[in-house]
């Protein structure tokens, strides 16, 4: 038997070591090697209980908080799985090497956005890079014994499925164009859908949303398309924003804006508990509300200047010459501009709690699944969830997946590319239509327009790409509540009578369609 995994970062890499260390081999294919996957840019820390900083952590307050600051459109029984994987995730890091802070009682631990205790773990805020080389390094063992066997600069052209159930995927080399048909059981871990918002996000622009247009365009279920990030703190740079970590303000990093010509320290005076750490989804919409009133200028500051020097040397120092290499600023010294930006997906491919897909013999982790984040992703789970999900879902399709008993078919393959007007086009429509605070007739009017781009469409992928577009525009019109990172002006309360549910977008005859589901339950 022998399985394969798309996408070769975090996820991926997960979910080959583990198959590998249970003696199953599997195809690792990506479009670009695993060092420049986007968990390689991962900065601020990755979350566990480890309670080494005697403020009595538990299992059970990390659980709390990711379904609190989720608002309660995770799966419980899953994110309880992740929670109580976490410690012993981290210290096999540690054990592989990576080098997190640590004192006399081990691992340091941050304060990260949206929780209660310090909890997360990190190297400086390179926390990412530091443990993909850790993988990347324990996955190289088992490629030397042929356990699993690496297709780099190769992307995804579509998946065999026959009646329900996924046999195989047929992949393309960028550089020869050779495609390959590749039999086996498939986990996806293509990544987020930063290509929908091309140039708009923290991500890496090679994540292209492709792989998903092309899976919902096969029949697979996505789900909660709505839930788009934003990150509080990023600065816009050449093709893409620059994130700020939330590390800065684990650190004591402090947001203001001036008000009548004053700082005004707008989340310590509105959210005593927390201040300046709110989950995510609360601080984006608040600097939105406070630069909009008429006393208050349009410019959100963050003032890294009372930070300790020993802790921009130990801990800050990468986040220090980011700053001082791409926007010409240090904050160490002056206060530095920042706005929210497009940082993560909570949706994507519908999974259940073992990361089963609707389509058999297919299952999904990391980024492009929906599984643990639920309305809005605490900082430091997405690596945890990206690793631990790796692992869950090599798990199920070892107990799952046979040899297969269908020779995947070799035929050929319409492979043309969305052109850049075209992606430019669904790009400036999405993120002129789904801000951080939405409405239904902007929305609509964005359906409008993508429904007439899709008339245009000249090829396969310029279709499915209109068609995952129009996905997430429905899905947030459909979703007629304020929940986590879909806020709405026109419904602003949240309503769990009707809404606390999984948005569920399928392709039905060429139309998208959107129902809900109960949390934790199958799809039929
Ligand atoms: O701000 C950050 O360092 C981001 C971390 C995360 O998204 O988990």
């Amino acid at each position: 038997m022998k399985i394969n995994i798309i996408g070769a970062g975090l996820a991926g890499l997960s979910a080959a070591l583990t198959l590998a260390e249970n003696g199953i081999k599997s195809n690792l294919i990506s479009v670009q090697q695993s060092e420049r996957a986007q968990s390689v840019m991962a900065e601020g820390g990755i979350n566990a209980c480890l309670n080494t900083m005697g403020e009595n952590d538990k299992i059970e307050y990390h659980y709390e908080d990711t379904l609190r600051g989720g608002v309660y459109l995770a799966d419980p029984d899953a994110v309880r799985g992740l929670c109580e994987a976490a410690p012993g995730i981290v210290k096999k890091f540690a054990s592989l090497g990576v080098p997190f802070e640590q004192n006399e009682n081990g691992i340091i631990q941050r304060n990260f956005g949206g929780q209660k205790k310090k909890r997360t773990a990190y190297v400086k805020s390179s926390t990412g890079k530091m443990l993909m080389t850790a993988l990347i390094d324990e996955v190289r063992k088992y490629e030397a014994r042929g356990m699993v066997t690496r297709y780099p600069n190769h992307s995804l052209v579509r998946l065999i499925v026959k009646e329900n159930r996924c046999f195989g995927a047929v992949v393309q080399n960028t550089y020869t164009k050779e495609i390959l048909s590749l039999n086996g059981a498939v986990i996806l871990a293509t990544g987020g859908l930063n290509g929908l918002f091309e140039g708009m996000t923290t991500g890496t622009t090679q994540n292209t949303s492709d792989a998903a247009a092309m899976l919902f365009s096969q029949g697979v279920a996505l789900s909660n398309l709505e839930m788009i990030q934003y990150h509080p703190t990023t600065i816009g740079i050449q093709g893409k924003r620059l994130l700020i970590s939330e590390a800065a303000r684990g650190e004591g990093g402090r947001l203001y804006i001036l008000r009548s010509g004053k700082p005004w320290y707008f989340m310590e005076e509105k959210y005593p508990e927390l201040k300046n750490l709110m989950p995510r989804d609360v601080v984006s919409a608040e600097m939105v509300t406070v630069s909009s009133l008429p006393e208050c200028d349009d410019q959100v500051y963050l003032d890294m200047t009372g930070i300790e020097k020993s802790v921009w040397k130990t801990r800050l120092s990468d986040l220090r010459e980011q700053c001082i290499h791409y926007i010409s600023l240090d904050p160490a010294k002056k206060p530095i501009p920042v706005s929210p930006g497009i940082h993560y997906f909570m949706g994507g491919v519908w999974v259940d709690k073992n990361h089963r897909t609707s389509v058999r013999n297919l299952y999904a982790a990391g980024e492009c699944a929906c599984q643990y984040h639920g309305a809005n992703r605490l900082g430091g789970n997405s690596l945890l969830g990206a690793v631990y999900g790796g692992q869950a879902a090599a798990k199920t399709v070892m107990n799952e997946s046979k040899e297969n008993d269908i020779k995947a078919d070799r035929a050929e393959e319409n492979t043309a590319d969305v052109s850049p007007a075209f992606a430019r086009k669904i790009c400036e429509i999405l993120y002129r239509s789904l801000p951080i605070v939405r409405n239904e007739s902007d929305m609509n009017n964005a359906l409008s327009e993508l429904k007439a781009l899709k008339n245009t469409a000249e090829n396969q992928a310029e279709m499915n790409r209109a068609n995952l577009a129009l996905a997430v525009v429905q899905s947030a019109i459909e979703r007629r509540e304020t929940r986590g990172a879909h806020k709405r002006t026109d419904y602003p309360e949240r309503d769990d009578d009707n809404f606390k549910k999984q948005t569920v977008a399928r392709l039905q005859n060429g139309k998208v369609e959107i129902t809900f589901k109960e949390i934790g339950e199958d799809l039929s």
